[in-house]
């Protein structure tokens, strides 16, 4: 049966780019609309150039009232996808979509997670802290930032030269080789 996809990102979107190829000729996966927070955010222009609905979150909208639940409910989401996606989910989505919204974060939780670590902020914390591992950490959502059940997670090693922008640049390729495949492989046991 087919699965409705929605993604909700922020910025660049390179993760979602790699869902959207991955599920390009699925016969049962979806990308069915990708949503984010800014109306100048790269991810929207991947999703036109890609033929995918798009829909600009407002911020009164997304924390007050149930519109964007009915919307999200009324296209037959089955999944929502945080393809880095700055915003804190609002309860009444959590609860609308229990198990049914992911995340992607560039460490390994619960290490290197909370308000305020995202994207290169991750990983200036993870080079000051000394650490000899980093990676990519997918979980499920839940009200508190960062600490859903985890679904996969993978490392790498940081070696003696790591810096802020080799490190990215490695946790990224994990991200884009593994996301598109957790994604699946949820789907699959749901
Ligand atoms: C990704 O590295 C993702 O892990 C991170 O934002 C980046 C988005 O990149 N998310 C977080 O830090 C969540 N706390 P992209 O727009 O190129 O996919």
């Amino acid at each position: 049966m087919n699965k409705n996809v929605v993604i909700f990102a922020s910025g660049e979107g390179s993760n979602a780019q790699k869902i959207i190829d991955y599920f390009q000729h699925s016969n049962y996966v979806t990308i069915s609309l990708i949503a984010s927070n800014k109306a100048n955010a790269n991810v929207l222009t991947r999703a036109k150039n890609n033929n995918i609905p798009t829909f600009v979150l407002d911020r009164e909208l997304f924390y007050k009232g149930n519109e964007i639940v009915e919307y999200l409910k009324s296209i037959k989401t089955d999944l929502i996808v945080l393809a880095g996606f700055l915003w804190m989910i609002p309860e009444n989505l959590i609860k609308a979509f229990p198990d049914k919204i992911i995340n992607i974060h560039p460490s390994l939780l619960p290490k290197f997670g909370g308000k305020g670590m995202y994207g290169m902020n991750v990983h200036k914390a993870v080079l000051a802290a000394n650490e000899n591992q980093s990676g990519i950490t997918i979980h499920l959502v839940n009200e508190y930032y960062d600490q859903g059940k985890i679904i996969a997670q993978h490392s790498c090693a940081i070696n003696e030269h790591e810096t802020v922008a080799s490190l990215s640049e490695k946790v990224q390729l994990m991200e884009h080789e593994y996301f598109p495949k957790a994604i699946e492989h949820f789907l699959a046991a749901k």
